[in-house]
């Protein structure tokens, strides 16, 4: 077979540049160790996140130019809505600026004090959206998803018989909706069976408990439903998300992820008092039904991006960019989470630095470190994102810690992996160097964008 080509060619380029190590090291610092406050011309490959951080297409570049930008049902809006509808089915759809603004209006209509949401696994913004109003946030992710050398088609699935343990302990009453994330972003990108999503809905049927899908990456996950799972062979990735989204009762999205798009995202909903509810939250918070916190190009452009995120040759591509970095690893010795995910590579930062205690942030550790040899941007998903703390106020360390480089859609080639691998064998090389962090400062929520650290000597 011949090689898998970027299936585009490149129309426009945008400048990245390497500054030197000890310019790194001044950055770094001035950043009080937390690569989210680096200035990002300071990194010279930015795997960060997969959000809103894609290339255009020329069909989105052009759709742009048609924004109607009426306050009220602009024809942008007709696009969106019409294209929403066609994948999901679902009745009500509301755009949003992004996918944290769904998030709120579903926890701020749908919650209250000391309700139970299971997850497969929770992404931080929609647990700290559940746990701002009171509600607890719990993850039922199936045990094999949390073993990182396991290779299993499907370790973003929920357990089903944990899920039944917890309807049990804390009644449907008190569960007013259960989530499902596609593809599971917090657990390595891991994706999500049609087999599942089916038992779910089945087990949550006989509580009359809705199921409420985080689609992000829905097309990353009907691609992994069209390789993985049998049956699936002979349909198109469209077919396959609207078969994902008819157990949907409702779904919260971010465009920013696999609608190929820099901004926006949606909230949908077949039930109209939810509706109601989250149409009244929207005009508060986001803006008129029709637009919510969006332009109208923005609009068209979504419209665009949704359906180019289920062209399967794309999605062969995207993910033989991500296989490729994981072959790398896998030929050095490098622990990552197996299977690669759709959208990032996890690296294990607790076996890639055993000498760093869980407390101390190995992923804190990594992440410094492939700035400092290369200009990495990558992010951590461990203690510091995850970490919770106990009655005494003493840290629990999250189950994994985990180093994401995240693949922005259509934007970096061949050769920016290949030097990525070679900062990655430098870093492995010399990871017995690698020190522990402590955090100087911290907010109350979500820590990780902003708090600080120094290194522990
Ligand atoms: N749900 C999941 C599974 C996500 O991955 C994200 C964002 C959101 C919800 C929130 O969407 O950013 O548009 O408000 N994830 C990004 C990331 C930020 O880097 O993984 P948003």
């Amino acid at each position: 077979m011949h090689t898998i080509i970027e299936p585009f060619r490149i129309k426009m380029t945008e400048p990245i540049k390497l500054i030197s190590a000890a310019d790194r090291k001044k950055a770094l610092q001035r950043a009080k160790h937390n690569v989210f406050l680096l200035d990002a011309e300071d990194c010279c490959i930015d795997l960060l996140t997969d959000s809103g951080t894609g290339a255009m297409s020329t069909e989105q570049w052009a759709a742009l130019m048609l924004g109607d930008e009426s306050y009220a049902g602009s024809k942008s809006w007709k696009k969106f809505e019409a294209t929403v509808r066609k994948i999901t089915g679902i009745k009500h759809i509301f755009p949003t600026h992004q996918g944290r603004a769904a998030e709120g209006i579903l926890a701020q209509t749908r919650l209250k004090k000391g309700d139970v949401i299971p997850n497969n696994s929770h992404f931080d913004t929609t647990r700290a959206n559940i746990e701002f109003v009171g509600a607890r946030a719990v993850d039922l992710l199936c045990n094999e998803g949390y073993d990182t050398t396991l290779e299993a088609p499907f370790k973003g699935n929920m357990d089903i018989n944990k899920l039944e343990r917890c309807i049990a302990e804390f009644g449907a009453a008190k569960i007013p909706f259960c989530m499902i994330t596609v593809t599971n972003n917090t657990g390595g990108g891991q994706p999500v069976a049609m087999e599942n999503i089916r038992a779910v809905k089945t087990a949550l049927k006989k509580y009359g408990i809705p199921l409420v899908i985080d689609a992000c990456r829905f097309a990353e996950n009907a691609y992994f439903i069209h390789e993985r799972e049998a049956g699936y062979r002979g349909k198109t990735l469209l077919e396959i998300a609207r078969e994902m989204f008819s157990y949907a009762d409702a779904a919260n999205m971010s465009c920013k992820k696999d609608g190929l798009a820099n901004i926006g995202g949606f909230l949908i909903c077949n039930d109209d008092a939810w509706a109601e509810d989250f149409r009244n939250a929207l005009i508060l918070r986001e803006g008129f039904p029709t637009y919510g916190g969006l332009a109208g190009r923005d609009l068209e452009v979504i419209a665009v991006g949704l359906m180019e995120a289920l062209d399967y040759d794309y999605q062969v591509y995207r993910h033989a960019t991500v296989e490729y970095l994981g072959r790398k690893l896998l030929a050095r010795g490098i622990p990552f989470v197996r299977p690669v995910g759709g959208h990032a590579v996890f690296l294990d930062a607790k076996a890639f630095l055993p000498h760093i205690p869980p407390r101390q942030y190995p992923g804190i550790g990594l992440v410094n470190a492939l700035y400092l040899a290369g200009g990495i941007r990558s992010v951590e998903l461990g203690s510091v994102m995850f970490g919770k703390k106990d009655e005494r106020g003493r840290e629990i360390p999250a189950p994994l810690e985990l180093v994401r480089l995240a693949f922005p859609r259509r934007v970096y080639t061949q050769s920016h992996f290949d030097y990525l691998i070679e900062v990655l064998d430098e870093v492995w090389n010399n990871r017995k160097q690698i020190p522990g962090y402590r955090i100087t400062y911290q907010p109350k929520f979500l820590r990780h964008f902003t708090c600080q650290f120094e290194i522990i000597d």
